[in-house]
Protein backbone atom coordinates (compact mmCIF):
# COMPACT_ATOMS: atom_id res chain seq x y z
CA UNK A 1 0.00 0.00 0.00
CA UNK A 2 0.96 3.92 -0.68
CA UNK A 3 0.26 6.64 0.69
CA UNK A 4 0.56 9.92 -0.32
CA UNK A 5 0.62 13.59 2.61
CA UNK A 6 0.82 16.52 1.36
CA UNK A 7 4.23 17.94 3.11
CA UNK A 8 3.79 21.46 2.92
CA UNK A 9 1.60 24.06 0.82
CA UNK A 10 4.07 26.76 -0.72
CA UNK A 11 3.20 30.12 -2.22
CA UNK A 12 4.72 30.19 -5.24
CA UNK A 13 3.10 33.69 -6.57
CA UNK A 14 0.07 35.25 -7.19
CA UNK A 15 -2.78 34.83 -9.35
CA UNK A 16 -1.95 37.75 -12.13
CA UNK A 17 1.12 36.46 -12.57
CA UNK A 18 -0.12 33.32 -14.89
CA UNK A 19 -1.15 34.64 -18.31
CA UNK A 20 -5.54 33.85 -18.35
CA UNK A 21 -5.32 30.58 -20.90
CA UNK A 22 -1.41 29.95 -19.97
CA UNK A 23 0.87 28.76 -17.69
CA UNK A 24 4.17 29.57 -15.30
CA UNK A 25 6.57 27.19 -14.22
CA UNK A 26 8.06 26.77 -10.85
CA UNK A 27 11.28 25.07 -9.59
CA UNK A 28 11.24 22.99 -7.10
CA UNK A 29 14.59 21.46 -6.18
CA UNK A 30 14.91 19.58 -9.77
CA UNK A 31 11.20 19.44 -10.34
CA UNK A 32 9.50 21.83 -12.82
CA UNK A 33 5.69 22.19 -12.39
CA UNK A 34 3.39 24.01 -14.55
CA UNK A 35 0.85 26.12 -13.33
CA UNK A 36 -1.58 26.60 -15.61
CA UNK A 37 -4.68 28.95 -15.28
CA UNK A 38 -7.93 28.19 -17.16
CA UNK A 39 -10.14 31.13 -19.15
CA UNK A 40 -12.47 30.78 -15.92
CA UNK A 41 -9.97 30.70 -13.16
CA UNK A 42 -9.22 27.80 -12.57
CA UNK A 43 -5.64 26.86 -11.19
CA UNK A 44 -3.70 23.13 -12.10
CA UNK A 45 -0.47 22.39 -11.86
CA UNK A 46 1.47 19.54 -13.49
CA UNK A 47 5.07 18.66 -13.82
CA UNK A 48 6.03 20.65 -17.26
CA UNK A 49 7.03 17.35 -19.02
CA UNK A 50 4.75 15.98 -21.67
CA UNK A 51 4.24 11.48 -21.35
CA UNK A 52 5.27 11.29 -25.13
CA UNK A 53 8.79 12.79 -25.16
CA UNK A 54 9.09 15.40 -22.09
CA UNK A 55 7.70 18.48 -24.44
CA UNK A 56 7.18 21.63 -22.23
CA UNK A 57 3.53 21.99 -21.35
CA UNK A 58 3.94 25.07 -19.57
CA UNK A 59 4.18 26.22 -23.37
CA UNK A 60 1.26 24.35 -24.90
CA UNK A 61 -2.09 26.02 -25.60
CA UNK A 62 -4.55 25.04 -22.57
CA UNK A 63 -8.17 24.76 -23.80
CA UNK A 64 -11.16 23.03 -22.56
CA UNK A 65 -9.53 21.69 -19.35
CA UNK A 66 -6.49 20.89 -21.14
CA UNK A 67 -3.36 21.42 -22.20
CA UNK A 68 -2.19 20.21 -25.97
CA UNK A 69 1.36 20.24 -26.34
CA UNK A 70 3.33 22.38 -28.31
CA UNK A 71 5.68 19.40 -29.70
CA UNK A 72 3.85 16.70 -31.25
CA UNK A 73 -0.16 17.78 -30.43
CA UNK A 74 -0.81 15.47 -27.80
CA UNK A 75 -3.83 16.72 -25.35
CA UNK A 76 -3.42 16.43 -21.66
CA UNK A 77 -5.80 17.03 -19.12
CA UNK A 78 -4.88 19.42 -16.81
CA UNK A 79 -6.89 18.02 -13.75
CA UNK A 80 -5.36 14.23 -14.42
CA UNK A 81 -2.56 14.66 -16.09
CA UNK A 82 -3.50 11.75 -18.38
CA UNK A 83 -3.34 12.13 -22.06
CA UNK A 84 -6.69 11.86 -23.89
CA UNK A 85 -8.02 10.47 -26.83
CA UNK A 86 -5.89 7.35 -28.67
CA UNK A 87 -2.54 8.54 -26.59
CA UNK A 88 -1.09 6.75 -23.64
CA UNK A 89 0.97 8.33 -21.31
CA UNK A 90 0.25 10.39 -17.70
CA UNK A 91 2.59 13.65 -15.84
CA UNK A 92 1.93 14.16 -12.51
CA UNK A 93 -0.24 16.13 -11.70
CA UNK A 94 -0.07 18.36 -7.88
CA UNK A 95 -2.58 20.50 -5.57
CA UNK A 96 -2.48 23.86 -5.98
CA UNK A 97 -5.31 26.35 -4.75
CA UNK A 98 -5.71 29.96 -3.88
CA UNK A 99 -5.52 32.07 -0.80
CA UNK A 100 -6.97 35.15 -1.24
CA UNK A 101 -4.60 35.47 -4.82
CA UNK A 102 -1.75 33.86 -3.72
CA UNK A 103 -1.00 30.69 -5.58
CA UNK A 104 -0.51 27.60 -2.99
CA UNK A 105 1.21 24.25 -4.49
CA UNK A 106 1.25 21.37 -2.59
CA UNK A 107 4.49 19.15 -3.26
CA UNK A 108 3.75 15.42 -1.84
CA UNK A 109 5.99 12.80 -0.14
CA UNK A 110 5.55 9.26 -0.08
S1 LIG B 1 6.39 15.58 -26.54
FE1 LIG B 1 4.34 16.18 -26.17
S2 LIG B 1 3.27 15.43 -27.87
FE2 LIG B 1 5.29 14.71 -28.17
Amino acid sequence: MSTQTISEWVAVGRLHDIPSRGARCVTIGDLTIAIFRTADDRLFALEDKCPHKAGPLSQGMVHDGCVTCPMHGWVISLETGEATGADVGRTTSYPVRLDGDRVLLAVGMN
